[in-house]
């Protein structure tokens, strides 16, 4: 859970970084990036929350800068529009694996990840509504 809140706030901040950055890309795809950003964060205090319940906290365990970075390295809107379309797909399929896997023993946080997971949908479909991605590409 403690990735999971880490993608998610990392979601919020590159989702800021690129609708700034990118002027290469349609007006409507940076207001849609802009959108997105109160929904990650919402992902974000959702786990956040749920961790504090189960009595967890966010410790300082480090955690991976290698997406952050590669995020930052593109050099064009579409570029990073595909990569992180991507790593929410990624996240997209984690999270309905973790839902069934809890789904007994937890239906409170398998609630909470089943929410991310079909938010996420429309996320990783901006690809494909701006570029003809989908993830069967993959
Ligand atoms: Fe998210
Ligand atoms: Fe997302």
């Amino acid at each position: 859970m403690r990735t999971a809140a880490f993608a998610e706030r990392q979601a919020v901040a590159a989702f800021t970084w690129a609708a700034e950055k990118f002027a290469d890309v349609p007006d409507q795809l940076r207001r849609d990036w802009r959108r997105q950003v109160p929904e990650e964060q919402k992902h974000h205090d959702l786990i956040v929350a749920r961790m504090a319940e189960l009595g967890f906290g966010l410790a300082d365990r480090p955690v991976s800068r290698g997406l952050w970075e590669s995020l930052t390295a593109c050099a064009t809107g579409a570029e990073f529009c595909l990569k992180i379309a991507r790593a929410e797909e990624r996240g997209r399929r984690a999270a309905v694996q973790l839902v069934a896997f809890l789904a007994d023993d937890d239906p409170l946080t398998a609630a909470i990840f089943q929410e991310i997971a079909d938010d996420e949908v429309a996320h990783v479909a901006l690809a494909a509504t701006y570029f003809g991605w989908s993830p069967a590409q993959d």
